[in-house]
């Protein structure tokens, strides 16, 4: 399916501009597009012990959790004012992970300069037990 990536850059970038990131002045935002139209957005939201800080795209997931996770995940976009356009960090990778099996991820700084990826491209082999 032809992922309208418009919407979804404009609430990332937006989100981005909410970024908590006294520390390190690095402001990313996400915006998750569901099956049902919906779209959630994550900025990073840093913290005075450095170790807590949470990302925007793990901020998005929960996001759409809290919601009752509507849908399923069919898109991520991910914005930084970095050169190449940031990619999520592993600990990211293994949280979308968790929710599909793929997705298509666009990558992008305010330049418009921009990189598709696929999650199964990045994480290629994620944790799979299944529990209990
Ligand atoms: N950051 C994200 O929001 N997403 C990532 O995938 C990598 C890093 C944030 C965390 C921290 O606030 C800042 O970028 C610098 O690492």
């Amino acid at each position: 399916m032809e992922i309208d990536w418009k919407p979804l850059i404009q609430a990332a970038r937006a989100a981005s501009e909410h970024a908590y990131a006294p520390f390190s002045k690095f402001k990313v935002g996400a915006a998750l597009l569901t099956t049902d139209g919906r779209i959630f957005t994550g900025c990073n939201v840093e913290n005075r012990t450095y170790g807590l800080t949470i990302c925007a795209e793990r901020c998005a997931i929960t996001a759409w959790v809290a919601a009752g996770s509507p849908g399923q995940l069919q898109a991520l976009v991910v914005h930084a004012d970095l050169s190449p356009p940031a990619r999520p960090c592993g600990m990211c990778r293994e949280t979308l992970a968790e929710f599909a099996k793929d997705l298509p991820i666009l990558l992008i700084n305010p330049d418009d300069e921009h990189e598709e990826v696929s999650l199964k491209e990045i994480f290629p082999q994620p944790f799979e037990w299944a529990g209990p």
